[in-house]
């Protein structure tokens, strides 16, 4: 019999990935995504395996202990896998209430849930994966080691410091009342169904309509990427083979400056607009459309506050006690996720509705924003 799996946020970038990622690879599994479809939530990344009866889709909150509980027990869930969270750091500065609500308060309404139901119900074999972030480390100077599961945590963002509180719940529910938990501290990831207010997918799409690009400060912040298809294998290694009450870090071994990513991939696209005419008509805002480099749409704009220099993942732990590594290499998926921006133009379109749009108008004032 196979694992039967609660998959928070399994409408979000990552956790679609995830459950598309499960399902293809584990043909005996069947996967309940408890999902409260925010901005950041859409069904239409779960479109092909909608039918799938080994998948069920419910429409709730994390926050809803009750809902949850219900859930653990009707569908005899054994593994919880936690992705639901509010994730953009921008928006944690402009309200970061959300955050405390559902990072905080909705992991916290989560492990009760999994506490109530396993460990005071039957007693059953479980276990409960915590999808965190390096940003929970702080950040790091030119020269320092990278992050390691033993770096000293020093949140910078309410995002950051709302997933460092979510982190220290898992763990304390290991610790005082047995929970089985696992945690992975991953670096930015990249890929299909990326909501485009993060920086990739807001880069290419900005180029394809022809908007300009944001670059905060100097452009010289340092990110470790790492290919959202990678990051479900290391979590998957982890429910593998895992030690419960153990953290592991997922990264991508790839530091690259904010600037140098956004100029490659304008490089990148220019190369596939000039091999493909044709793309120059279907996007005839872009700058290769009137023989112009995408380049020339990059913008310094003011930086953002806190903003944290560098992230760099030290991931042997997970290389050596579970042999995970990465699959992609940063080009190869680079290419995969543009070829995946261009072929899904009417998934981009359809999350680029008035939500967006207005937070967007209200972030940057309409700079970004062609009606
Ligand atoms: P996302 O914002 O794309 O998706 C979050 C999902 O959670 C959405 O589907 C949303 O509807 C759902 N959600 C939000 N609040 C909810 C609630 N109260 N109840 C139920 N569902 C709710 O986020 P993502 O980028 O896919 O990130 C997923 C997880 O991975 C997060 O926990 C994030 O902290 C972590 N993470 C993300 C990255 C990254 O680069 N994106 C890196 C490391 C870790
Ligand atoms: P983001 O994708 O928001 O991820 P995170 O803040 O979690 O690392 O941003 C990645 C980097 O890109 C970060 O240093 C901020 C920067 N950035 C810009 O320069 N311009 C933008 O428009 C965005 C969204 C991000």
């Amino acid at each position: 019999m196979g694992r039967r799996l609660l998959v928070t946020g399994g409408a979000g970038f990552i956790g679609a990935n995830f459950v598309l990622y499960w399902l293809s690879r584990h043909p005996e599994d069947r996967v309940v995504v408890l999902d409260a479809l925010t901005y950041a939530g859409n069904r239409a990344s779960l479109a092909a395996v909608a039918d799938d009866p080994r998948l069920r889709f419910v429409h709730g909150d994390i926050r809803d202990t009750e809902t949850v509980e219900a859930l653990l027990r009707t569908e005899a869930i054994d593994t919880l896998v936690h992705f639901a969270a509010e994730s953009h750091v921008d928006r944690s500065i402009h309200g970061p209430d959300a955050f405390i609500d559902t990072n905080v308060g909705g992991t916290h309404a989560l492990l009760k849930a999994a506490r109530a139901v396993w460990l005071q119900g039957d007693g059953r074999p479980h276990r409960f994966h915590h999808v965190s972030t390096d940003e929970v480390y702080g950040s790091l100077g030119p020269e320092d080691p990278p992050f390691n599961e033993r770096t000293r945590y020093a949140p910078n963002s309410p995002y950051a410091a709302s997933k460092a509180a979510s982190d220290h719940l898992v763990r304390a529910y290991h610790r005082t009342y047995g929970l089985q938990v696992t945690t992975s501290n991953c670096s930015n990831n990249y890929g299909p169904f990326q909501f485009p207010e993060k920086l990739i997918p807001l880069t290419l799409i900005n180029v394809l309509e022809g908007r300009e690009i944001p670059v905060y400060g100097d452009g010289r912040q340092v990110r470790d990427w790492l290919y959202v298809e990678d990051h479900c294998r290391g979590i998957e290694a982890v429910l593998d083979a895992g030690i419960p009450g153990e953290t592991y870090n997922i990264g991508g071994c790839n530091e690259v400056r904010n600037l140098d990513l956004v100029r490659t991939l304008c490089r990148l696209l220019d190369a596939r607009f000039e091999a493909d005419p044709a793309l120059a008509r279907r996007h005839g805002r872009s700058p290769a459309a009137r023989g112009e480099p995408a380049e020339s749409l990059i913008r310094f704009v003011k930086d953002r506050p806190g903003h944290d220099r560098r992230y760099a993942i030290d991931a042997g732990k997970i290389a050596r006690a579970l042999g995970f590594r990465p699959i992609e290499t940063f080009e190869s998926g680079l290419r995969k996720t543009i070829d995946w921006y261009l072929e899904h133009e009417s998934w981009w379109r359809s999350v680029l509705d008035g939500s967006y749009r207005h937070w967007l108008k209200t972030q940057y004032g309409g700079q970004f924003v062609n009606d």
